[in-house]
């Protein structure tokens, strides 16, 4: 079901349950179908005050407004036929990613200062308005932008050089800064409004962690710090599969030599950031403009490296 749909069923449009009902359910704080859908029938009916059956019934409806469950493999099959890959301007960088930036999934750039991620995010928010011959989607980006880098300048730059009109180029990008980790929620949230009105190919967020990073800094704050960044990943997750768009996040390595376990190649986030993200680029710089990729998670691409440059026009081959 496509998240515009979800959105209009209320919790009295369920099969049994009535304003009451309703009412009961959503002082208990289960204000949402997922919350129904995942509750046990015995817990259903002490909190309404519904019998088992009745419950169960409730439950069912809730989970099948919301299509949860098992699908076959030819579903599973079908939808990945509709995945797209937007190039990134240097052949063999989509040459290891198997094509280019996929849609349907998140793909992580990490890597540390200046390895060019923000420079990506830029050149695949300009290439997915290309069409579908030169590489893109023809469709428009949401950019969630943490660290203030945005830079639409370099926007202007990389659409001259793909022949794009710019102000069109620049007018097809929903740019938003994120103050903090709730607010980049909130935006995340958002870009979900954004994306039923127009037809969103890319959701960029650059970077996925640096908030984060800032507003839980002791150790004893990590949990409550990975449990956040779980569910923005999973909401940016569902907008890649009910949009059939590409998620790009970046995400810093540990350079910090002061930092207790610091390891240069570990990227910031852990587990939880490597595990939502299907693809993962790991960036280092090399001479001069140069700079390395390595894939280094795909779920069906060998690990692989491919050098690429920085330019005015943007990101191209090195070779
Ligand atoms: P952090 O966000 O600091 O972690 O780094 P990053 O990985 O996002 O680095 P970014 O993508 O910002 O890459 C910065 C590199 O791009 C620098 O080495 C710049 O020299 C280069 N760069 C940025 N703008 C331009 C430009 O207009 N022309 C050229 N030729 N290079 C540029
Ligand atoms: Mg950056």
């Amino acid at each position: 079901m496509t998240e515009q749909e979800e959105q209009k069923v209320e919790l009295e449009d369920l099969q049994g349950v009535g304003a009451k009902t309703a009412e009961k359910l959503r002082d208990a704080g289960y204000d949402d179908l997922m919350s129904i859908a995942t509750m046990s029938s015995g817990d259903l009916g002490e909190l309404a005050d519904l019998g088992e059956k009745k419950s169960q019934k409730i439950i069912t409806a809730a989970r099948k407004e919301l299509d949860l469950g098992f699908e076959t493999g030819k579903d599973k099959y079908d939808s990945r036929q509709e995945m797209q890959k937007i190039s990134t301007s240097a052949e063999n960088l989509d040459e290891i990613l198997g094509g280019g930036v996929e849609t349907q999934a998140i793909t992580e750039f990490y890597g540390e200062y200046g390895s060019a991620k923000t420079q990506l995010s830029h050149q695949l928010s300009v290439n997915v308005q290309r069409s579908e011959d030169e590489g893109g989607l023809g469709r428009g980006v949401v950019f969630i932008d943490t660290e203030d880098t945005f830079t639409p300048i370099r926007i202007e730059q990389m659409a001259e050089e793909a022949g794009l009109d710019v102000e069109e180029t620049l007018n097809n990008i929903h740019v938003a800064r994120a103050y903090n980790s709730d607010h980049q929620m909130l935006l995340a949230d958002e870009a979900q409004d954004i994306c039923q009105k127009e037809d969103i190919g890319l959701i960029v967020v650059d970077s996925l962690t640096a908030q984060f990073r800032a507003d839980y800094v002791g150790r004893g704050e990590l949990a409550p710090r990975q449990q956040k960044l779980n569910r923005h990943m999973n909401t940016l997750l569902r907008l890649a599969n009910s949009h059939n768009a590409a998620v790009v996040v970046t995400n810093q390595v540990m350079s910090n030599p002061d930092q207790m376990f610091g390891d240069p190649t570990k990227a910031i986030g852990g587990h939880i950031v490597a595990h939502n993200s299907a693809v993962r680029l790991y960036l280092r710089k090399g001479k001069k403009d140069k700079r390395v990729a390595r894939l280094v998670d795909s779920p069906y691409m060998p690990e692989g490296e491919a050098v690429f440059r920085i330019t005015d026009g943007g990101i191209v081959d090195a070779s």
